[in-house]
């Protein structure tokens, strides 16, 4: 197992686990300034529709009450949808909860969790706190993931393989083509969990789509969520798809009673047919910003890699904290992971012509090119 040297003492009285004591904490976005953008946390900048907090309101007068422990409604809903039954979808409080029970139901201490990086910066943490050890494979030279290599990663200590599509932070999608070949190398009693938290932002054609592999893989778990594309990242609400003994037994890791009467009610308003193709509507503005923005950066010489979620991945290496902080001081709020990149949310249309007004100014060599 991977060996994690315990931290000072910190006066603390009760002997914690030194892996969790050495664990920073998750690291929220930036809150943005009155005047600015909030571009860190991927959040949709639409404000909920007015149907959708009807239905969170009508559920105020019972919230003396715990919610349906099982949130069978939205999986009757949701099993409908993807043409399964309600025992092989899982509610959670965001997919995020989800990911941490599916972890924690199949890798414990000895076992390792695979899954290229840089990736989603809950990762690490989740499988830390499940007492299992990470693999991260890195990345390719063009941001995507490597799946050969993950492939070759596997060993007898692997429990879990998780594939992010489109990746955040970089943005880039694994093909169908590209994740049934990974799949053929997969062991099939090895849990691989497909991380869509952004698949609604798609327009690749030939990109995995996890409903068209539902029933097809034993040990296929889909990851969803309604906090991006329908809004609702501030009620937590996410769901799997996937065979039901692997359902079951992440349902044995719950904390009981995460998912809220407020939330699935949320989400069943989403779903309603009027309501969800104006939601789907507000995703396609997102995704033909995104397209827009992406073209003017590769137009203005950023080495932008393919950007399918609803963000872009800057490249900016070490010259990350000062991009930033540049974008920070003109009210963009972005997400910086120094000595790699940048990651920043597609978000309102008045964010979008500082931002580019801002990037054109600091495209690497454009000093050299441009000189003052
Ligand atoms: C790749 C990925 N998976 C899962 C999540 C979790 O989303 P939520 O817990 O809000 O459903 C996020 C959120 O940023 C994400 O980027």
């Amino acid at each position: 197992m991977e060996c994690v040297t315990a931290p000072e003492p910190t006066g603390a009285s009760v002997r914690l686990r030194p892996e969790i004591a050495a664990l920073p904490p998750y690291r929220q976005g930036r809150p943005a300034p009155d005047d600015g953008y909030k571009l860190s946390s991927n959040e949709n900048p639409h404000e909920p529709l007015p149907g959708v907090a009807e239905a969170v309101a009508a559920t105020l007068p019972e919230i003396n009450r715990y919610p349906d422990a099982t949130a069978l409604v939205l999986r009757e809903r949701l099993a409908e949808r993807f043409g399964v039954t309600p025992d092989e979808v899982l509610v959670g409080a965001g997919s995020v909860s989800l990911l941490a029970q599916f972890i924690a139901a199949a890798a414990g201490p000895g076992d390792e969790v695979i899954y290229s990086w840089r990736s989603f910066e809950a990762y690490p943490g989740l499988v830390t706190v499940a007492g299992a050890t990470s693999v991260r494979v890195p990345n390719r030279p063009d941001h995507g993931h490597d799946l050969d290599a993950m492939a070759a990663a596997i060993t007898d200590r692997t429990r879990v393989v998780i594939v992010c599509s489109p990746n955040n932070p970089t943005g880039m999608l694994v093909t169908a083509g590209e994740f049934e070949a990974f799949m053929a190398r997969v062991p099939s009693d090895l849990l691989v969990l497909l991380d869509e938290a952004y698949i609604e932002f798609v327009r690749h054609e030939d990109s995995v789509d996890g409903r068209t592999l539902i029933g097809r893989y034993p040990n296929l778990v889909i990851l969803r969520t309604f906090s991006k594309a329908y809004g609702l990242a501030g009620l937590r609400v996410g769901y799997a798809i996937g065979p039901e003994p692997i359902l079951d037994a992440a349902r044995a890791t719950a904390i009981p009673l995460g998912v809220t009467a407020a939330s699935t009610a949320a989400a069943l308003a989403s779903l309603e047919p009027a309501a969800e193709a104006e939601l789907l509507d507000r995703v396609e503005v997102i995704a033909r910003r995104r397209e827009a923005v992406h073209t003017a950066l590769l137009a203005q010489g950023w080495p932008v890699p393919g950007a399918h979620g609803n963000f872009i991945w800057l490249p900016t290496g070490e010259a990350t904290t000062t991009v930033a902080e540049r974008l920070f001081d003109a009210g963009l709020v972005t997400r910086a992971f120094p000595p790699e990149g940048i990651r920043i949310s597609i978000g309102e249309p008045e964010s979008v012509d500082t931002l580019l007004r801002i990037l054109e100014e600091l495209v690497p060599g454009s000093q050299e090119r441009h000189p003052a």
